[in-house]
């Protein structure tokens, strides 16, 4: 059985994009949600699905016992980085080391590293005149937004597109992915 840890920080779609994806394997379920964030939309979709999830302080998951703990409670063996803002400890990723997963809304290596999220990531791709631009989903090393890229797709970057429009069609893109991901797992 695949027991994932979905992080997220904000709204969660892409999160609702793994849950939806997981109802239809039944080898794979989503056991836990954590976040950053008490705001995140993530958490109130965690709820809607009856899935247990928990806000932590920062200084609470700066302590890599504590989640490495809760981690193992939970028997968790596949962690998937959602739209989550915050750094992963190096302990996490290394005992997590090939199942561990991020999702980043550019064509890695292009347009990562820091400060590229959010909407900046699709404000620099505009600015940059690339026409195409897309989805990366890659597993997660001790550098940000680098490791081994397992799946990438592509979307047309149109004339008339704002950071907010490409931000939507990378997403549906993004959830598309997510899918086969889970599927794939
Ligand atoms: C996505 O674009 C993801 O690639 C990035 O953060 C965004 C999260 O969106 N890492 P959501 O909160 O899942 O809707």
């Amino acid at each position: 059985m695949n027991n994932i840890v979905v992080f997220a920080s904000g709204n969660g779609s892409d999160l609702q994009a793994i849950i939806d994806a997981c109802k239809e394997t039944d080898n794979t379920r989503v056991v836990l949600v954590i976040s950053n964030n008490p705001n995140a939309y993530a958490l109130k979709r965690a709820r809607d699905s009856e899935i247990n999830s928990y806000c932590i302080d920062d200084s609470v998951l700066d302590s890599t016992d504590v989640v490495l703990d809760l981690l193992a409670i939970y028997q968790v063996n596949i962690i998937i980085l959602a739209g989550y803002l915050k750094k992963i400890d190096d302990e996490i990723v290394k005992e997590y080391e090939n199942n561990i997963y991020n999702i980043h809304p550019a064509l890695l290596p292009k347009f990562g590293g820091k400060g590229m999220y959010g909407l900046n990531v699709h404000k620099a791709v505009i600015e940059s005149g690339d026409k195409v631009t897309g989805a990366t989903i890659h597993r997660v090393c001790t550098e940000y937004d680098t490791g081994e890229i397992i799946m990438q797709e592509t979307i047309a970057v149109l004339d008339d597109d704002t950071a907010e429009t490409l931000r939507n069609r990378v997403l549906e893109l993004e959830h598309i992915m997510l899918r086969k991901l889970i599927l794939s797992l």
